[in-house]
Order: structure tokens, then C-alpha cells, then sequence
């Protein structure tokens, strides 16, 4: 699996000399992303694309081919599959389409025939690409551009895995990797957990998936993972699930038993692609709450009422303790230091630091969440300012900030200083109880493991 993530080499067959073409696409993205290995477009033509001097085919390369990212039309594939085979490649990654999706099942059990002949993997066929960020490696045809962080994405549609990687960027969201899988032809969900789970750039994986192959695989697969896992499985209605059939052919299968077996094997499971980066990107950056006590830090009374109902709901504990006095400190005589702890609308800069201050140097308290609503007393700006001076990181910190122009501007400071930030109270809430879920989830899974040795 290394090869799709950290090639030293990548071939591009199918690199066209038109700039429309896919295949010239990845070949400009793997160019402009910055990858550091040797790139060597293929095409019969020959000639020079984007300043490369172009192979007439992939065995004329005269290094080692670690990755070929094939991008010829799909009745090509097997032939050039030979020639990556006779060479030596080590992965193949066939973006073409034309295989099991639309009933040429018989193409694409041949590739994989020839691909297990000469001892080759194959990601696919029917993706946009792999890319893997610490290797500056983008080989999609996606958006030029990815932000490196700590989150891997797996996703079983094409393109809702290339609308993800721009809008991941939009939204400061960090990724290590993102993997289309297509057709599953041969490497599959399990083998992609099992490489993350020993991947040390990548701290959770993100799943967008229609349906798995083989069940039994994939719940070992999660058990014998030690980090959390968070998917996005579509097709929940009936008609959801007909629609998935009929998109990458999964048999979707009941939802319910979906359901109980992600909480039997300790998935996470997102509702929406939003939910599920809202989870993620806590789980990405912060530390695991050492108990179970919360507490909600709120100039505005209403945020804080909808912060409780979503704590109340989703099974947040919020704390209540005589020590929560120590908050008077840090608020108008019309505050309320019970929790949701209201500094009110009066709070500055320095009444936030106050109470952060407390609350992180408080023993009882155990995660908290941070809201804020735009006033004039207050500026966003200097406010993430002030949080990320302030916050010690030694236990969990969501933000949730509601306002306008700067208070976006804040929240995506916050999120680019790795600070969890949204600009709704119960995305932060969300944040939370998945911290929670996954302590629970890591226990759970470990003890499954063991019970399997
Ligand atoms: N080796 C290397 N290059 C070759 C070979 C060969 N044996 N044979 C032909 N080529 C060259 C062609 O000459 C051409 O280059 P040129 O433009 O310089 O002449 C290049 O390969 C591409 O071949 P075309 O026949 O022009 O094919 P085209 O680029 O139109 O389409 C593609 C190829 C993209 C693989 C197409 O068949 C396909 O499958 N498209 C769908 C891809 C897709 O959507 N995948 C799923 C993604 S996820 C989602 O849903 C968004």
C-alpha cells in the first residue's frame, strides 16, 4: 500500500497533450502540488507535456515506476496493465470508467487477473485519484490545492470526493490523504484502514461509503484499528439505498444492520458529510477528555440554551459543582456561574481569558466549549487572539462563534491555529460528544481485538 501513498515514482499513462483531458489534469496536479519523486507522463505520441519529456511507453521509463496512475479509456486498460506489469510497477491506480459500474464485470476481473499476475495492486478502477499530503502528492484531478492536516478521506463516490477536497480547503480542514475507491476492484476498505491505522501523519479516517464488500473483513478491520473511524454511509432510506445501487452497484443492504454493527465494532457514524468533519476535525487536533464533566462558557444566553439542549440530547454531561462560584470572578453581578456559565454581554477579551483561565486550571472540569456571540464589546479577532494564547492544551477546547464577516474570519483562524471552531453551538456540542464516543469507542475496540487473539 506504501506505493499509492509514498512512491518515489509516478507514471501517468493516458497523460494527454490536450489541457481539457483528464490525463493532462493529474499530470499538472501532480506537477503543481509540489511532489518531490520523478513524474513520467505516457503517451504513444510522445513528445513533452508541461515541460516533461513524455514516454512512448511505460516500459521506455529508464527508472523504477512505483505508482502508474492510468487515465486511458477503459477497453486500453488490460494492455497497458501488461506493459505496468513487464516493468515492474508496483500500484496501479485506474481512474478510467467502464468496468463493473456499468455491468463489464468480465473487464474488470481481467485487470485484476493481470494485476495478481504480476504481483501489482490495483486502486479502483473508476476514481479520481489518491493524493497524501505529507508526500505532497496529488494525483487526482481534482482542486490543485489540499491542506495538509491529520484527517485521511475515503470515498466510494468520484465526485463527491472531488467536491470534498475543495470544500474541505474552504473550510480550513486539514487532510492527510484522500483515496478514491471506485469500484473495489481489488484494494479495498480494509486495506486502506489498515494502512492509516499505521500511518503516523494520519490521526482519523473519514469514510464516505455506499455499502462494503465483505462485512466480516471490514468489522476486523475496525477492530484490530486504533483510531477512530467516522463514516458517512448513504443510502439510509430505501430509496436512498436503491439510488446507491444503482450509483457504484453496492448492495447497500438494511440499514439497521449497518447501524448496529459501526456501534457493535465502535464506528463512528456521521449523518452528513458536515456532521462528519464537524467530528473529525475534533478528533483530529485535540487531546482525549479525562472524565466526563463539560462546561459551557457563553456571553449569550441564547447559545447557551441551545448548547444545553444539544448536551442534553446528545448525551454531553454538563457540570454542576460548587467550585463553578469561582466563574463570579469573571462576570457582571447579573451573570450566572452556574453552567452554562454567562458572562454576558458585557464580557471583554479579558473576561474570556478570565474564565478559560478557570476552567482549565479546574481538576473537575473536563472538556469545554467556548461560545460567542458578535458585539461591539467584544472583537472576534482579537478574541481567537486571546483563546489561542491562552489555551494550554491540555484538555478538550471547542469554539462556537455566531456573528458576521470577522467572526468567520475568527473561526478560521481558530481552525488554521488547529482550535476547533464552528459557527453553530451544537456543531461544538457534536465536537464533544464525539471526543466522548471515541473514548468509549477505543476501549471497546481494544477489548474486541484482544478477545479475537
Ligand atoms: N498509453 C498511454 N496513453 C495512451 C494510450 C496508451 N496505450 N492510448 C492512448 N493514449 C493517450 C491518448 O492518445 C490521449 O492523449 P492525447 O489527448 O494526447 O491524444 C490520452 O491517452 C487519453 O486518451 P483519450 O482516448 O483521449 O481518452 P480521454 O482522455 O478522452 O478519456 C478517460 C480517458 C478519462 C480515462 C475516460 O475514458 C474515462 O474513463 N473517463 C471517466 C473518468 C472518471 O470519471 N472516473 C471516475 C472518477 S470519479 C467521478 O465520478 C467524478
Amino acid at each position: 500500500m506504501e506505493f499509492f501513498f509514498r512512491p518515489q515514482s509516478v507514471a501517468v499513462i493516458g497523460a494527454s497533450h490536450s489541457p481539457s483531458k483528464i490525463g493532462h489534469q493529474i499530470l499538472r496536479n501532480i506537477l503543481s502540488y509540489g511532489y518531490k519523486g520523478k513524474v513520467y507522463p505516457v503517451n504513444p505520441k510522445g513528445g513533452e507535456i508541461l515541460g516533461k519529456k513524455v514516454y512512448r511507453s511505460v516500459e521506455e521509463i529508464p527508472g523504477d515506476v512505483d505508482l502508474a496512475v492510468v487515465a486511458v479509456p477503459a477497453p486500453l486498460v488490460p494492455e497497458v496493465l501488461e506493459s505496468c506489469g513487464r516493468k515492474g510497477v508496483k500500484g496501479v491506480a485506474i481512474i478510467s470508467s467502464g468496468f463493473r459500474e456499468v455491468g463489464n464485470r468480465e473487464l474488470e476481473e481481467r485487470v485484476v487477473e493481470i494485476a495478481r499476475k504480476h504481483g501489482m495492486r490495483v486502486l479502483g478502477p473508476n476514481i479520481f485519484g489518491v493524493a497524501y499530503t505529507p508526500a505532497r502528492l496529488n494525483a487526482t484531478f481534482g482542486p490543485e490545492n489540499i491542506q495538509k492536516g491529520k484527517i485521511a478521506l475515503i470515498s466510494q463516490s468520484g465526485a463527491l470526493g472531488i467536491a470534498l477536497m475543495g470544500w474541505t480547503q474552504t473550510e480550513e480542514i486539514g487532510l492527510s490523504a484522500i483515496v478514491s475507491v471506485g469500484n473495489k476492484a481489488d484494494v479495498s476498505d480494509e486495506d486502506l484502514l489498515d494502512f492509516f491505522d499505521s500511518d503516523p501523519e494520519t490521526r482519523v479516517i473519514v469514510i464516505y461509503m455506499e455499502g462494503v464488500h465483505d462485512g466480516r473483513a471490514f468489522m476486523e478491520a475496525v477492530r484490530r484499528n486504533g483510531k477512530p473511524i467516522v463514516v458517512i454511509k448513504a443510502g439510509r432510506s430505501e430509496r436512498g439505498a436503491k439510488a446507491a445501487a444503482s450509483h457504484t452497484g453496492s448492495l447497500a443492504g438494511s440499514d439497521l444492520v449497518y447501524d448496529g454493527v459501526f456501534r457493535q465494532v465502535g464506528v463512528i457514524r456521521a449523518r452528513t458529510v458536515r456532521d462528519a468533519f464537524v467530528m473529525a476535525r475534533a478528533l483530529s487536533e485535540l487531546p482525549e477528555p479525562r472524565g466526563e464533566n463539560t462546561v459551557i462558557i457563553t456571553n449569550g444566553g441564547g447559545i447557551g440554551v441551545l448548547a444545553t439542549d444539544a448536551a442534553q440530547e446528545e448525551g454531553v454531561k454538563l457540570y454542576d459543582g460548587p467550585d463553578l462560584a469561582a466563574f463570579r470572578r469573571v462576570m457582571p453581578p447579573f451573570g450566572s456561574f452556574r453552567n452554562p456559565v454567562d458572562i454576558t454581554g458585557m464580557a471583554d477579551v479579558d473576561s474570556y481569558m478570565g474564565a478559560l483561565e478557570i476552567a482549565q486550571a479546574n481538576p473537575n472540569i473536563h472538556s469545554m466549549a467556548l461560545l460567542y456571540c458578535e458585539t461591539a464589546v467584544c472583537d472576534p479577532l482579537e478574541l481567537a487572539e486571546g483563546i489561542k494564547r491562552t489555551y494550554d492544551g491540555r484538555k478538550p477546547l471547542v469554539v462556537a462563534m455566531v456573528g458576521g464577516e470577522r467572526t468567520e474570519e475568527a473561526i478560521r483562524a481558530l481552525n488554521s491555529a488547529g482550535i476547533p471552531a464552528y459557527d453553530a453551538p451544537e456543531d461544538a456540542v457534536r465536537a464533544l460528544k464525539a471526543l466522548y464516543l471515541w473514548k468509549k469507542y477505543r476501549k471497546k475496540r481494544s477489548k474486541q481485538f484482544a478477545d479475537t487473539q
